[in-house]
């Protein structure tokens, strides 16, 4: 009712509401190559349609009579209740948005309770955001989301930054081993890596300085400056097959050392299962496993002792014509069977769309791009309205549905006759 009672009382919105209107406002606060980055999704961008078009088919079928007057939007996870079942996914490169932008969406978060997942990516070091968090809330909950990096030593002194600035979870990317064809982004000259931009967690940090220095030491001349062949295997393809673009702006840049160490470090495709043993020796940290779509994995990851799993079509940014994050979903809650929180994202627009995610078996579920685009339009206060707008959303589509907490939704509340198509 405050959201109401706030549009009674004439405050303007710093947002536009519905969510087409917002993609709109943020593209026009953007450079092309900053909305290419921020919007651009995998191929011909089949997947992303599929994650939102997947919600359009589920349906809602309401109880009436059932007292909801006293409505209760809190869940439990990793042993802690968190007052909403939101989280804020992990973006790279905020600062394409807006300036400051890890640090703006993050105390947002903070405010309303919602946990931030800093990204592996970010534009600002873990440790600022999380200062800047406990400003606002001390204790606001943060989590940090890992690319594995195919320097072991690096994942350890990553997570071992991330233990000690407080977060409260290790979310591992698992779908972006190698890095996905984005037509959008490749076009206007993959703006952050060729920029050196979001690698602030990379250039912050003690063992990759030493990386660095390494590759100096070793580096003749030429190689200093130039695109080395060792480039990791995950950004190689992308450097083979695109014609030129991105190598003319990696030589024409800056000092590149970094950049070029980045890029050798970033990834490792080369990981299996067994390696999830190296860090559960070196975090007491809940570990999620983001971008799990297979139910034989989701069973996987019950059997490898994770302690989530995060169903993600990483916003459909890396395999075209992969299944729609919701689609997936019901697939991977049958196969935990209850042994693990299931986590979701990919798709959610709006409050009622992470209700359905909910009735589904998601545990808790994060979005990406509404924020981005919250953030680029009005900054702190963009995103803290964004999150109000959502949870006042999902509030309403509870207490219509019948359903006083959100731990009492399931898939009783959905019409069944909605097969995936
Ligand atoms: C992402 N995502 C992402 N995921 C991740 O694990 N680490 C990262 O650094 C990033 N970076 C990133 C940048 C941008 C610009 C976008 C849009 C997305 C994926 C993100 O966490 C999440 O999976 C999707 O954004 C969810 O889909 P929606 O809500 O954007 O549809």
């Amino acid at each position: 009712s405050a959201v109401y009672r706030a549009g009674v009382s004439g405050r303007r919105p710093a947002l536009p509401v519905a969510f087409p209107e917002l993609e709109r406002a943020a593209r026009r606060r953007m450079s092309r190559a900053a909305f290419a980055y921020i919007a651009g999704s995998a191929g011909l961008e089949r997947t992303d349609r599929a994650d939102t078009d997947a919600f359009g088919r589920r349906r809602i079928v309401p109880r009436v009579l059932r007292d909801v007057s006293q409505r209760d939007l809190s869940i439990e996870l990793f042993g802690r209740r968190l007052p909403t079942p939101l989280l804020l996914a992990p973006i790279g490169v905020l600062d394409l948005a807006r300036r400051d932008g890890d640090a703006a969406a993050a105390r947002a978060a903070a405010a309303h309770g919602v946990p931030a997942v800093l990204s592996n990516q970010a534009s600002a070091p873990m440790e600022t955001v999380a200062a800047a968090m406990e400003a606002v809330r001390p204790g606001a909950a943060r989590w940090f989301q890992l690319y594995w990096s195919s320097s072991r030593d690096l994942v350890e002194s990553l997570v071992a930054r991330a233990e000690a600035c407080g977060c409260e979870a290790i979310v591992v990317t698992l779908d972006t081993h190698v890095l996905g064809w984005r037509p959008r982004d490749l076009a206007l000259g993959y703006l952050p890596f060729s920029r050196g931009l979001g690698i602030a967690q990379y250039t912050s940090d003690p063992v990759f300085h030493r990386l660095v220095r390494d590759r100096l030491a070793t580096a003749g001349p030429r190689e200093r400056t130039a695109v080395t062949p060792a480039a990791v295997a995950s950004f190689a393809s992308i450097l083979r097959h695109h014609p030129g673009d991105l190598r003319e702006n990696l030589r024409s840049g800056e000092p590149l050392a970094a950049v070029e160490t980045f890029l050798d470090v970033f990834a490792d495709p080369s990981l299996g299962w067994d390696d999830l043993a190296f860090l559960r020796e070196h975090t007491r940290l809940p570990i999620v496993l983001k971008g799990v779509l297979h139910p034989d994995d989701a069973r996987r990851a019950v059997d490898a002792g994770v302690d989530a799993v995060q169903v993600s079509t990483h916003g459909g940014r890396q395999l075209d014509g992969e299944i729609a994050a919701l689609d997936a979903l019901p697939g991977v809650v049958d196969a935990v069977d209850g042994r693990l929180p299931v986590l979701f994202d990919s798709g959610i627009r709006g409050g009622a769309d992470a209700v359905i995610a909910l009735a589904l078996g998601a545990r808790a579920v994060a979005v990406g791009r509404p924020y981005a685009y919250a953030l680029a339009v009005a900054g702190e206060r963009g995103v803290s309205e964004l999150l109000r707008n959502l949870l006042a959303e999902l509030d309403i589509t509870l207490g219509l549905s019948g359903v006083a907490r959100v731990a009492d939704l399931d898939r009783s509340v959905l019409a069944t006759a909605t097969p995936p198509t």
